[in-house]
């Protein structure tokens, strides 16, 4: 039996009546389903990130995610403050981001939106003919309740990407609608005045000054997790499980087929 079933508020409906009428029931929050995945637009490899699989190692591990869960129960994002995530390839940048996106649904309701920059700026302009699908796209980001631009500034933009990117940023600054960036900008150790150098550098000075002032910055510190002996470690249980899964089926299927052969003999 699943948690929803089990809720003692709607009853397993999903649903609850109230004064102001019939609401979704809190428990519909609790699972993600692949609809809302694909609302998210999250991608495979990351869907089973969050805060419970991001392994504490480094106490500037604890302080960051101290920081990232004070954000997701705040009331920045109705304000349209956003996040900066800065560090060097496979620290968890676009683990921690989906993770919070994931805690937002959860806990506050908010379906977000994942996109990363390059894959944005691709489909915008293999679209960007006028047609329906290339304004859907730039309707949907500019409008998403919070936006994940992920790997934002990895490399100097072309004009048209840079003003594609400063109507997105600019609307959505507006309407105070937050945005959460993943960098690779490496600014640690630097002043302020060096990160927006950098920003400014690689975006241009109106993108860089708006994010600037509504996102705030976290670092994120630690060693390639990719190349770690742990993420090895997780690779070969996940092979270990798949192998295990395999064989209960296998035995299940031997099983099923040898009652029937008893049956029939
Ligand atoms: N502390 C951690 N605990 C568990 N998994 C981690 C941790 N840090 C990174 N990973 C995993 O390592 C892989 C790489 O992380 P991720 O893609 O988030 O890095 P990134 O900082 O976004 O890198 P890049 O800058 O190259 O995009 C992912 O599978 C992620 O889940
Ligand atoms: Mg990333």
């Amino acid at each position: 039996m699943n948690k929803k079933e089990n809720c003692p508020k709607c009853k397993g409906l999903g649903w609850i009546r109230t004064r102001k009428g019939v609401i979704k029931c809190d428990c519909a929050y609790l699972n993600i389903t692949n609809t809302i995945f694909h609302r998210m637009n999250i991608p495979r490899r990351y869907r089973e990130k969050d805060f419970n699989n991001f392994q504490i190692i480094t106490d500037e591990h604890k302080k960051v995610l101290k920081k990232l869960n004070e954000y997701i129960m705040s009331d920045k994002i109705f304000e349209g403050n956003g996040l900066f995530l800065y560090g060097r390839p496979g620290v968890g940048k676009t683990h921690l981001a989906v993770a919070i996106l994931k805690e937002l649904f959860k806990k506050r309701k908010v379906v977000g939106l994942f996109y990363d920059t390059r894959t944005l700026l691709f489909d915008l302009k293999a679209t960007f003919d006028g047609s329906s699908s290339g304004r859907e796209i730039l309707d949907e980001v500019v409008k998403a309740p919070i936006l994940v631009l992920d790997d934002l500034g990895s490399e100097r933009l072309s004009d048209w990407a840079r003003d594609i990117l400063h109507y997105i940023i600019v609307k959505r600054y507006n309407e105070l609608l937050p945005i959460i960036i993943t960098s690779n900008i490496d600014i640690s150790g630097k002043s302020d005045t060096i990160f927006e150098d950098t920003l400014e550098e690689r975006m241009g000075s109106s993108i860089a000054s708006r994010i600037f002032e509504v996102c705030e910055k976290v670092e994120v510190k630690g060693d390639d997790y990719r190349k770690s002996t742990l993420s090895q470690l997780e690779k070969e249980t996940n092979l270990k499980l798949t192998k295990l899964k395999e064989l209960k089926i296998e035995k299940g299927r031997n099983k099923k087929r040898n009652q029937r052969n008893t049956d029939r003999g």
